[in-house]
């Protein structure tokens, strides 16, 4: 059976080494598999639940198909569009929203994260954001979703969500329950100067994340000044796990050479850091210097990257628009 793959990434700057290993390297492997097919989009509508600078919204979107494209989605093969050209996503996200419960939404944690200490203040989209992303991944029947582990909540409220509605009206099958695709040991890239904490686009700090568009020096300079311990390097993954961010390194080591964690513990076990951290640098180097350079060459490109846009819309709104239909139907519109 194929699979029906979809994932979306919001457009907010600064994708980072834990966007890519976390899930755009995902994206890739799988659009490479025939077998599949595969929709990424860009979340707009999910951006502006906290707020957004428009003309930064923008740049980001384009940025974020950019960066689609560099890191090796084929657009003839996947649909690549963005959210709020497709008005289905908006308007089933509206109808979920009566199927959802309030006790199911309370739980989620990055509403709590994300809200911080002045849950009053938050936008009402920040709250209702699990919904949105339920619409996303029910409008295209997807069978697989890739994410990383911050979204694995998310995803089993979607299922939730799913089952209530089919329950409800008595149409058995007709959203499909949609499985996580997480990558066990790599989901959860953490800050370079805090091993406790995700890397993640909105730190203040530069120096914790490696940005998509990093260049060679800059990658080099932010390893170098990576936190580390006093140390030599662990021969086992229980000494790892009590040191965060030797293992948080030795985890994007592995990850970037698709090996075993225990294999990349053996290679640099009993040495110290700046041994580890010249090889590391080496690694993301390699990986990432390529993609940056092919993003800034393709924002260069926006009619291209229009045309990407348009292109992806139109099959997406071609899906989309016939399951939404059958939502009216079902729900008596
Ligand atoms: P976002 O930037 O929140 O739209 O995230 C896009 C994708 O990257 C989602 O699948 C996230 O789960 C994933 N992601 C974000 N931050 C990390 C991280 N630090 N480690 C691994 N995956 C991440
Ligand atoms: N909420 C996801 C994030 O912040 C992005 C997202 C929106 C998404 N809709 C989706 C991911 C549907 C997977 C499937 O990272």
């Amino acid at each position: 059976m194929k699979k029906k793959i979809f994932s979306g990434v919001q457009p907010t700057g600064n994708l980072h080494l834990g966007n890519y290993l976390g899930a755009i390297r995902n994206f890739v492997d799988l659009n490479n598999d025939t077998q599949n097919e595969c929709i990424f989009c860009v979340v707009d509508l999910h951006a502006i639940t906290v707020s957004q600078n428009p003309k930064d919204l923008k740049s980001n979107i384009y940025e974020t198909v950019a960066t689609f494209v560099a890191s090796g989605i084929d657009p003839k093969k996947s649909i690549i569009f963005n959210q709020s050209h497709v008005s289905a996503h908006s308007e089933t996200a509206w109808i979920l929203s009566c199927i959802a419960r309030m006790g199911w939404l309370n739980r989620m944690t990055q509403f709590k994260e994300k809200a911080g200490k002045d849950k009053e203040k938050a936008s009402i989209g920040l709250y209702s954001y699990p919904v949105l992303m339920a619409a996303d991944i029910l409008l295209y029947d997807s069978t697989h979703v890739p994410v990383g582990d911050d979204q694995k909540q998310h995803l089993e409220l979607c299922r939730d969500i799913a089952q209530k509605f089919n329950n409800d009206f008595k149409v058995k099958d007709f959203f499909t329950i949609p499985e996580p695709l997480i990558k066990k040991e790599f989901s959860r890239i953490m800050s370079l100067k805090d091993g406790l904490s995700k890397m993640s686009k909105s730190e203040v700090s530069d120096l914790s994340r490696i940005n998509l568009t990093d260049d060679k020096d800059q990658i080099i300079n932010k390893i170098k000044k990576a936190k580390t311990d006093a140390l030599p390097l662990p021969s086992t993954i229980e000494e790892l796990e009590k040191r965060p961010e030797a293992k948080n390194l030795i985890c994007i080591y592995s990850s970037l050479m698709n090996n075993e964690l225990q294999n990349s513990i053996d290679e640099f076990a009993g040495k110290n850091f700046s041994e580890f951290k010249e090889k590391l640098s080496e690694k993301v180097v390699n990986e990432i210097n390529p993609i940056s350079l092919k993003i800034k060459d393709l924002l260069n490109d926006k009619v291209f990257l229009e045309k990407i846009l348009k292109e992806g819309c139109e099959k997406a709104n071609e899906i989309a628009s016939k399951k939404i239909r059958e939502i009216h139907k079902i729900v008596g519109f």
